[in-house]
């Protein structure tokens, strides 16, 4: 079998993570008619273009299941609390793009350029990280080639598709509430997002950090096979729709020269090395927006850091962030003949 010949579901086929999983199969020439899209009762009827054709929504339910191969899950962690068990019992592999079974050490957390080994030991389920921890891992994975990690510290500049489609409407609406004079009325986020910047991703913990922070330093760790690695994030919202941005500053137990940072980051799957300077060349989102590949830049010797390297990147939440990483996964999966859970092989 090859992934092309996989019965999909994208579960959460409405929402934004769901909405580019169909983009990109698209790309990819996915037959239509190997392909059920899911959302909520709500959207039960709706129609959604697909190339020359017409999809139909269904209701995510138990007996939806039926037939499928494998399913993406974006629709939230209740509706893969209640339903990615029972998708596994009727045999579809799922590929989960939500947090709840990313830190369950029965199921792998897999960026399939750094880990993809994991998939090997998968019990149905598959998870995938957090779009910021994605990019970064891969960063970091690059770069371990030159000398092992010792310490990481973060800041993100994160998009409001990041958050989803309800989100992003929000921006849209209250930027053109603020230019037209008004006042802009935040619902998603506790503050207004417009021509503003929010230092506040998901909740508060009680040791001052947000779930978003510690979901970077957990996850990285489980992917990366090393539970020591310190990684200290600040999650920072900002008023743009697509890609999530970020400054890394990484600390090495022996130095790396800029020259061999630029290298291995260079040669690594799935990353792209932009960063000249002098023709004001560096990753923005904007030009992330669309892409595959992680954008790297800005690569220079941290002064603050002994052994320390700097750098700058942007990826796009949706594509490498969510959507593509899962049918990465679903790639590898199919390659290594591993679609069963590891127990029926
Ligand atoms: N956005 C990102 O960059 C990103 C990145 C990584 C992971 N993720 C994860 O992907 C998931 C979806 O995020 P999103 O940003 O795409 O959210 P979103 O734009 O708000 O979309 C949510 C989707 O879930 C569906 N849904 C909601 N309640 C449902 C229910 N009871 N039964 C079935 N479907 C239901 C919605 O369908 P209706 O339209 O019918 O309500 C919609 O299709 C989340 O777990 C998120 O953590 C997102």
């Amino acid at each position: 079998m090859n992934s092309n010949e996989t019965n999909i579901a994208v579960v959460g086929a409405t929402g934004a993570a769901g909405g580019t999983a169909l983009e990109i199969l698209l790309e990819r020439n996915h037959p239509a008619d190997k392909i059920t899209l899911m959302a909520s009762e709500r959207s039960a009827g709706k129609k959604i273009r697909y190339g020359g054709a017409e999809l139909t929504v269904i209701h995510a339910t138990e007996d939806a299941f039926e037939g499928i191969d494998v399913a993406l899950f974006a629709a939230g962690g209740y509706v893969s609390r209640r339903l990615a068990h029972k998708a596994v019992d009727k045999g579809v592999f799922v590929i989960d793009k939500g947090s709840i079974f990313r830190m369950d050490p029965s199921i792998p957390l897999v960026v399939p350029e750094v880990n993809g080994d994991d998939i090997d030991w998968h019990p149905g389920i598959v998870s995938t990280p957090n779009c910021t921890s994605t990019p970064l891992v891969m960063v970091l994975d690059a770069l371990r080639a030159v000398a092992p990690v010792k310490a990481v510290t973060v800041a993100t500049y994160q998009s409001t598709t990041g958050t989803g489609v309800a989100a992003n409407e929000e921006l849209l609406e209250q930027s053109r509430t603020v230019l037209d004079g008004g006042e802009a009325k935040p619902e998603v986020y506790p503050h207004e997002i417009a021509f503003n910047v929010l230092p506040h991703v998901d909740d508060f913990l009680d040791d001052g950090y947000t779930k978003e922070e510690h979901k970077m330093l957990r996850e990285s760790r489980k992917i990366l096979h090393d539970d020591e690695l310190p990684v200290s994030a600040t999650c920072v919202r900002v008023p743009v729709e697509v890609s999530h941005s970020e400054s890394v500053q990484i600390e090495f137990e022996s130095d790396v020269t800029v020259q061999e940072a630029k290298r291995v980051l260079s040669e690594y799957d799935g990353v792209i090395v932009v960063d000249d300077p002098s023709k004001n060349e560096y990753p923005m989102p904007i030009k992330a927006t669309g892409r595959n590949e992680v954008l790297v830049g800005r690569i220079r010797k941290d002064i603050a850091h002994e052994n320390g390297i700097a750098l700058w990147l942007s990826c796009d939440n949706l594509r490498k962030g969510a959507a593509l990483n899962a049918l990465q996964i679903m790639d590898e999966a199919v390659r290594r003949d591993a679609l069963k859970p590891a127990s029926q092989r």
